[in-house]
């Protein structure tokens, strides 16, 4: 296969393992050019790329503005407080924007669930969604495959489990769906009052004791506790959170085991995971960020050379 299914990309729940496999291939290709002396290719001299960015981001856009520079494209940056949003409104005006700047393709970020969506249905852009509410956060979940894939060989058959908050995280169902697209075994550990309902009938198991969890697999994603989304204590302390689901280099030694330690990021360290841990060797939370680059300029490659395409 050498093109995607999709117009956009909204969403792993929208993408097949054919195209996951796909954009990998052409990570492999990009990241071998972010090595190179000259880092820069033409692949996208001709594309115009608007960032969106409704909500607070450090590494996804930086990460996406400099995957558009070395592919060559032509950025314009937004970016938008999230407190000064309203749902409707911004993005009506957002597509009224775009539609007048004549942008290929946009990169959102959105407090709103489904924003991506929305957007994708009323422009004539290709759109990527950079983080949607607590919905989805694709390139986040194809870059921890790829991560995954890096140093394991294959995630087909391997034991993941997410920990943390699982209720507010868009990483944590992007990386599901992903995980589970690809052959992987997934379970979530945390406390029960972040966990979604639905949680097992998207085929993961729920294990509230992280110690068990961490025995069974063979990578954590230690996530961070969304503070931001909360309105009301889901549990007694961050102290409490820590004691029963902080990963720490004890626990780590004493597993008897290697496994490989994961995060997106931003960390809170001494929280859901101490600085020894952040900066051991099992970690790859920077190797994780590297990939995204590379994973980036793929997704963009691949859903320009659609939008040529079309236009034929
Ligand atoms: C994540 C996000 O914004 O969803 N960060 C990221 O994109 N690397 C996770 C988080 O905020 O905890």
């Amino acid at each position: 296969m050498s093109e995607l299914s999709v117009n956009h990309l909204l969403g792993i729940k929208y993408i097949t393992e054919e195209d996951i496999q796909l954009i990998f291939e052409t990570a492999d290709h990009f990241k071998e050019v972010i090595h190179r002396p000259i880092k820069k290719v033409p692949s996208l001299r001709d594309i115009t790329i608007a960032n969106l960015f409704f909500e607070n981001s450090t590494r996804t856009r930086l990460s996406f503005e400099l995957a558009e520079k070395r592919l060559s494209a032509d950025i314009v940056n937004f970016s938008a407080g999230s407190s000064s949003v309203k749902k409707g409104e911004s993005l009506v005006d957002t597509v009224n924007n775009i539609l007048s700047m004549k942008v290929d393709m946009v990169v959102m970020r959105h407090p709103n669930p489904g924003a991506g969506v929305f957007l994708s249905k009323h422009i004539n852009a290709s759109i990527i969604n950079a983080g949607d509410g607590a919905h989805e956060h694709p390139t986040q979940a194809l870059l921890d495959c790829y991560s995954i894939r890096e140093r394991l060989g294959d995630v087909a058959g391997k034991k993941v489990v997410i920990v943390g908050d699982i209720l507010h995280s868009r990483v944590a169902l992007s990386n599901i769906f992903a995980l589970q697209k690809l052959g992987a075994i997934v379970k979530v550990c945390g406390p029960k009052t972040l966990m979604p309902r639905y949680i097992e009938s998207l085929g993961v198991t729920f294990e509230p004791n992280l110690i068990e969890a961490l025995n069974w697999c063979d990578v954590a994603n230690m996530l961070r506790v969304q503070n931001e989304r909360m309105d009301i204590s889901y549990f007694p302390s961050t102290r409490e959170y820590t004691q029963q689901f902080g990963l720490n280099k004890a626990i780590l030694d004493n597993l008897g085991k290697e496994i490989i330690v994961m995060h997106p990021g931003p960390i809170n360290r001494g929280v859901e995971i101490t600085s020894d841990v952040a900066d051991s060797k099992q970690a790859i939370i920077l190797d994780q960020v590297q990939n995204g680059l590379a994973v980036r300029m793929a997704v963009l490659y691949l859903l320009a050379s659609k939008i040529k395409r079309n236009d034929n």
